[in-house]
């Protein structure tokens, strides 16, 4: 295993949308296990393959520090509620702002074999960053989504 760079905004790899994975080899578990690795290092809640640099649809959460998913080709199936909470992201660092999200998730996904999973999500922070780190595999930053001058209200996620 190994720390691998997070790049930070700026970089357009943050930019280009990833290719699904078709090849469950040795070398996506590599990937994968180095993404974990990384994600631990920075302390993070979540990461996704283009924020090292890798344009494959795979990405890493783990919000609890103790549950990890790892997510091949995840698509969000079904979206329920709404919630505001604060964000940031290990590639914007330093600096977070007020998104808009669904309070549950079904995402359906592949494992690092191949094998299909389906997972479904009712931890809000947890739903939250499924949807950021899928949001990367196209592309999209959560600065993207911020309501400008959001005032908190005390419902809304910390
Ligand atoms: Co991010």
């Amino acid at each position: 295993m190994a720390i691998r760079q997070i790049v930070t905004v700026g970089d357009e790899i943050l930019r280009e949308k990833s290719k699904t994975v078709t090849v469950f080899d040795g070398k996506l578990g590599q990937l994968i296990d180095d993404m974990i690795e990384t994600l631990a290092d920075a302390k993070g809640a979540g990461l996704a393959a283009p924020q090292v640099g890798v344009l494959k649809r795979v990405a890493v959460v783990s919000t609890d520090g103790e549950t990890l998913y790892e997510l091949v080709n995840p698509v969000i199936v079904k979206r329920s509620g709404s919630q505001i909470g604060a964000e940031g992201c290990l590639s914007v660092p330093g600096k977070s702002g007020y998104v808009e999200r669904p309070k549950k998730l079904t995402v359906e996904a592949q494992d690092r074999f191949g094998n299909p999973v389906v997972l479904k999500i009712t931890d809000p922070y947890t739903s939250v960053a499924f949807c950021h780190e899928i949001d990367h595999l196209d592309g999209i930053l959560y600065t993207d989504k911020v309501i400008p001058d959001y005032k908190p209200k005390k419902k809304d996620l910390e």
